[in-house]
């Protein structure tokens, strides 16, 4: 079972930086390894997290012709992360491509990990949807729609922003994941995110967990941040 704590977006440089910054953290968290820190990495920052005790969510958000997704999720998935994702855009096929490659490539007698589809990117806002992606709904029905057909595939949930998220568990239910980056605290900034809330805020409107980079990354004292979003997540006075 993964951890239902904070999401910790190790969105660092390099290896070094990132097992740097989680020394006080000694192996008890819940991590996201994006596409800049595997790239640069590979594999091996995965395992290495894993040996120390995190919970890894492997953030590389596939998008590309079913096989070719099925065949990449097969080698994911033999490297031990918890929570991998895909871009619902992907389409139903892709997601369900996607399932099976990592049915057939989790190690013998692991669970498969489990995986979720980003359904509008945090950083988007309606008007940019409309006139980009051509899509004359609203950004929630977009995202509504999105999640309905990532169930549809059988996909464990969605990455969604927290205003959609009371949405979602009502047409997908509550076990279905609503994983939520786009978390500030209420002094911090935007930076370029456009769709935000605070943990508490989260909470309250249903998302099953959080991510939070730059929040607690950049803040002058880590720790102190992350103690803070969690107390707030968990509905604790800080
Ligand atoms: O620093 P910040 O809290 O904005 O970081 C959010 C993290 O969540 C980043 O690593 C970003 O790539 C990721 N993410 C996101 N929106 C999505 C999916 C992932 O911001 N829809």
């Amino acid at each position: 079972m993964m951890r239902k704590s904070p999401i910790i977006a190790l969105d660092f440089h390099s290896a070094e930086e990132a097992f740097t910054f989680l020394q006080p953290f000694n192996g008890d968290a819940f991590v996201k390894v994006g596409m800049q820190l595997f790239y640069k990495e590979g594999p091996g920052i995965v395992r290495q997290l894993k040996e120390q005790g995190y919970d890894v969510f492997l953030d590389l958000k596939l998008h590309d012709i079913p096989n070719t997704v099925k065949l990449s999720m097969e080698v994911l998935a033999s490297h031990g992360a918890d929570l991998v994702n895909v871009h619902a855009a992907g389409g139903k096929p892709m997601m369900e491509a996607a399932l099976e490659g990592l049915d057939k490539g989790a190690p013998a007698g692991q669970k498969r990990p489990s995986i979720i589809a980003v359904t509008q990117l945090t950083s988007t806002d309606e008007a940019q949807m409309q006139r980009e992606q051509l899509i004359p709904t609203s950004l929630a029905d977009s995202v509504l729609h999105y999640a309905k057909l990532t169930k549809e595939a059988k996909l464990d949930g969605v990455v969604c922003s927290v205003l959609e998220a009371k949405a979602i568990r009502e047409i997908c239910g509550e076990d279905f994941l609503k994983v939520t980056p786009g978390i500030r605290l209420a002094d911090s900034t935007s930076d370029d995110q456009k769709r935000i809330a605070t943990p508490e805020v989260a909470r309250l409107e249903g998302s099953t967990h959080i991510v939070v980079g730059r929040a607690i990354t950049k803040a002058n004292d880590p720790v102190a941040a992350y103690k803070m979003v969690n107390a707030q997540w968990e509905g604790l006075k800080e």
